[in-house]
């Protein structure tokens, strides 16, 4: 099974401009808890490399590009996100790193739970242990 689950938001734009809505526990799988974006990216400068023990998340490239890598512990895949009317869902136990982000890269992501450092695998042999013993 692919670790790459995108989810196709509708689009909503007409002349005026373009127009994605996201609604928790409807056209995506869990409730909104938590909003976060990150801009001013640095194509060099990778981020992520870290599971969580249960988030779930879907990440919203809403402009410019970005190269997400996934990894479940037994296979690793990449997906280049440059849609915003796009999702990628990335479940809980999943690795995942964020590499060469566009200049004018924009970054979103919805989270189900507060931000709990506590939920955080950031290393890859704890991943691999936590994976292996599930
Ligand atoms: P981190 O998740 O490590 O970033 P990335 O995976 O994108 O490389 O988060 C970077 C820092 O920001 C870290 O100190 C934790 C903090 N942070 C919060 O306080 N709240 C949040 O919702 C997130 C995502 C991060």
């Amino acid at each position: 099974m692919s670790l790459i689950t995108l989810i196709d938001f509708s689009e909503l734009g007409d002349e005026r401009g373009q127009l994605v809505a996201i609604e928790g526990s409807r056209n995506i799988p869990f409730d909104i808890l938590r909003v976060y974006y990150m801009t001013r990216l640095k194509r060099d400068l990778a981020r992520g490399f870290h599971a969580h023990r249960q988030l779930q998340q879907i990440a919203i490239c809403l402009h410019g590009s970005c190269r997400f890598v996934l990894d479940n512990g037994c296979s690793r895949e990449e997906i280049v996100l440059e849609r915003p009317a796009q999702g990628l869902l990335i479940g809980n136990m999943i690795w995942r790193e964020m590499h060469d982000f566009s200049d004018d890269c924009v970054l979103m992501v919805l989270a189900n739970e507060y931000y709990d450092e506590e939920d955080y695998i950031r290393s890859y042999s704890t991943f691999l242990e936590a994976v292996q013993h599930a």
